[in-house]
């Protein structure tokens, strides 16, 4: 059991819930549920460490307590904090009651242990595929007045240091509606304050970059208010410890399994604690919660990792390529495809895409997907969102005549579609004006010339559901691109009353979920892939569903490695689709030779985005070996450990992101090691070649120190110094791989090792 119970017979029971190296506390104290701290694993806990600020000034307390010297619960660590009763410290949960007012007293009342992890009802979630998998702890906590009820859930796994969490509330049958504001899934406080914060931060073409910086009192957060988790920040905090860095120290993750408009924040408070607290964003969130009704919390994946957060990044990796992600696909080698949006955009027929798909047969390339522009009167994107029947003109025999002119060609055939949406200038929008999510009397804001349905809507996700099931039953599909350009404004639905329209972004979200979840399942040899104009929607929420997604719309090679490497941080290379497009780069003017391209795509699931028919000769025939080439390494890639050997972010008070190494910002390196630590791939790119520059050893990771390794290069142009050599696991990882930057030139080198 990875959960012990001290007390247990007792209203004060203590609950150790322990990971492999850590422990988690939970404790009672005057019938609130407090947080004793997660540390360094311990079978034994005395409570004689827990963060006792008694007597502070202006910190008041609860009835029947009321002894300052004593008890306060503005300062003690606690599980799950309300407002309106005395911690004026971020609450976990407030809600509005029948008289107007929003004090709760949510006191302890009963635990369960299970086996395993039960799932939560309409919301995707980390998963166990057997019950010695985990342990889940339910505690019950109920408001003496209301008889309102919050059920927290902490499933420990026992293989790996991760707790999941959430809430469950209960309005119980018989009360009075109450409208929810705060229902944060987690709350976690720290003793102290010494933590840097990381969050990942961005826009459209530069989504996710990493900013770290020392808490401070005040709080620090990361949201979305745009209605979905977004390219501006990431549904993710992590918090490093002193000495924290890539490879060392203790770092604690957060990332809320949501797609939602979230919240992620650390409060320091006059006692130098930290207060984490994770959920759906109350200021866009009000749900009237009926007697008799429950409402569930996304999920928060938390890690604590004593290896930095290099050990944090590959917890997560694990988790959510095997325990998160489902389906046909979680497991297997992914086709490398060619997608045709880069290379003709709107403007294509029949016959240029047949001559696309020929030069892709030739380069060895799997699957041809056609993106936007092949339905309605779709030539630009002001027109046809919602009119999802194929464009006589392009393609005048239809998907199904395309689909089984590609597959005649021995690839498979994938479709790009944007169900969500809807073009004022559409026959969807004609029929239907009251579909998209709006308010009464005034016009809906457009983004990208579109309106967002309104997925709160039940016909309107049924209706969804029945025209994309006959699209993707009537061609022979392999792959689905699940497009999003927009972000939610105007959100109010027509079919909720008003004291109810509170609740549209979050049914919204849900109404997502049960469309992705119905398609997902009915089409399971179907490999889905999500995209929000790249990395929009790149949350673990949408990865339930879908296990790729479109990293960035930003395809240059050096902005990716920024990209990929940041998005590494959470997320396992199986989850992010990576292209080589053409030079001059579409989004940066930028020419990288065609080896950086590889090599920063081949990091991930591999594909192409150009007009192939376009490069001469030679370019097609090194097209074709890389594509043979990346399909020896796609395995390793997909099922391998990560590992930052160095990371090119230079930023305020990033510089020792990476243990002291890294931050020149000219280059960066990164390896994938097969599990059994038989073979590796290692990859470093010069991000800002520099003439006659020295070289140096790169120190490898996360290899087998006792044995050797024969060094095969994938890609060292014409240098000599890596052929036929035999070079030690600890040598590589102690004394170091000597990089020559004489070759900085060629601007990367890829390096297989091979146990020898
Ligand atoms: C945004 C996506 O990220 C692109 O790859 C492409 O599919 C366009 N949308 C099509 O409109």
């Amino acid at each position: 059991m990875a959960i012990a119970v001290h007390n247990e017979h007792t209203d004060a029971p203590v609950f150790l819930l322990h990971t492999p190296h850590s422990t988690y506390v939970i404790y009672i104290e005057n019938g609130y549920l407090c947080h004793g701290g997660w540390f360094d694993r311990t079978e034994h806990w005395s409570g004689h460490c827990v963060c006792r600020h008694t007597d502070i000034g202006f910190s008041p307390n609860p009835p029947g307590h009321g002894d300052r010297r004593v008890f306060s619960l503005d300062t003690v660590m606690q599980e799950y904090p309300f407002a309106g009763r005395s911690d004026f410290r971020t609450p976990a949960f407030k809600a509005f009651f029948a008289d107007g007012s929003h004090s709760a007293d949510l006191c302890y009342k009963s635990f369960a242990i299970i086996k395993g992890k039960p799932q939560l009802t309409g919301l995707p979630a980390v998963y166990t595929e057997d019950e010695s998998e985990a342990d889940t702890l339910t505690i019950a906590l109920a408001d003496p007045l209301t008889g309102l009820t919050v059920g927290l859930s902490y499933t420990v796994f026992c293989a790996q240091d991760i707790i999941c969490r959430h809430t469950i509330i209960i309005n119980p049958a018989g009360a009075e509606p109450v409208m929810l504001n705060h229902a944060m899934s987690a709350c976690i406080d720290f003793p102290d304050s010494s933590y840097r914060v990381l969050t990942l931060s961005g826009a459209h073409c530069r989504e996710r970059v990493p900013f770290i910086r020392p808490l401070a009192p005040g709080v620090q957060q990361v949201f979305s208010r745009r209605g979905v988790s977004s390219h501006q920040h990431h549904p993710f905090m992590a918090l490093l410890a002193e000495g924290a860095a890539e490879t060392q120290g203790v770092v604690y993750g957060f990332s809320l399994v949501y797609s939602g408009n979230f919240i992620m924040q650390a409060e320091v408070d006059q006692c130098f604690t930290t207060r984490v607290t994770a959920g759906i964003n109350p200021e866009t969130f009000c749900w009237k919660l009926e007697p008799g009704n429950s409402f569930i919390t996304p999920e928060l994946v938390m890690v604590r990792s004593t290896e930095g957060l290099g050990g944090m990044s590959r917890a997560y990796h694990d988790l959510y390529r095997s325990r998160l992600c489902r389906g046909e696909w979680r497991d297997k080698d992914r086709p490398v495809i060619i997608n045709n949006w880069e290379a003709t955009y709107f403007a294509f027929n029949t016959e240029k895409l047949l001559t696309l798909a020929d030069a892709a047969k030739q380069a060895g390339i799997e699957l041809f997907v056609l993106d936007d522009g092949w339905f309605g009167e779709r030539d630009d994107d002001f027109r046809s969102l919602g009119d999802w029947s194929a464009n006589a003109k392009k393609l005048p025999g239809g998907l199904s005549a395309l689909a089984q002119a590609i597959q005649s060609r021995g690839m498979s055939f994938g479709l790009w579609v944007e169900p969500e949406m809807v073009s004022e200038n559409s026959e969807l929008f004609r029929a239907h004006p009251d579909w998209c999510l709006h308010v009464s009397g005034r016009t809906p804001v457009t983004g990208r010339s579109q309106l967002v349905l309104d997925l709160s809507r039940d016909d309107v996700v049924d209706y969804l559901i029945s025209v994309f099931s006959e699209t993707f039953a009537s061609t022979p599909i392999s792959y689905v691109k699940w497009d999003f350009n927009r972000h939610l404004t105007d959100v109010a639905s027509a079919a909720l009353p008003p004291d109810r329209q509170g609740e549209t972004p979050h049914r919204f979200i849900l109404g997502l979920y049960r469309l992705m979840d119905t398609l997902t399942r009915r089409f399971p040899h179907v490999l889905f892939e999500s995209c929000s104009g790249g990395g929009g929607r790149y949350d673990p929420g949408i990865l339930y569903y879908m296990p790729q997604t479109w990293t960035s719309d930003n395809t240059d090679a050096p902005s990716r490695v920024w990209i990929q490497l940041a998005t590494s941080i959470v997320y396992p290379a199986s989850t992010m689709a990576c292209h080589v497009s053409a030079v001059p780069n579409h989004q940066t003017g930028r020419t990288a030779p065609l080896m950086l391209r590889f090599a920063v795509a081949a990091a991930g699931m591999f594909g192409y985005e150009l007009d192939l028919t376009k490069l001469p000769q030679d370019e097609c025939a090194e097209i074709q070996s890389l594509t043979a080439r990346y399909k020896e390494l796609r395995t390793l890639v997909r099922s391998g450990d990560l590992y930052r050997i160095q990371t090119p972010w230079h930023i305020s008070g990033a510089a020792d992101y990476a243990g002291g190494l890294f931050g020149s910002g000219d280059s960066a390196a990164w390896m994938y090691v097969s599990k059994d630590k038989s073979e590796a791939l290692v990859t470093l790119v010069w991000l800002m070649p520099g003439a006659n520059p020295a070289g140096r050893p790169f120190r490898l990771q996360g290899l087998d120190p006792a044995a050797c390794y024969r060094v095969m290069p994938v890609w060292a142009g014409d240098d000599t110094i890596y052929d036929n050599l035999t070079l030690g696991g600890a040598e590589l990882m102690h004394a170091g791989l000597f990089v020559t930057y004489q070759i900085s030139y060629r601007q990367c080198l890829v390096l297989k090792l091979v146990k020898a």
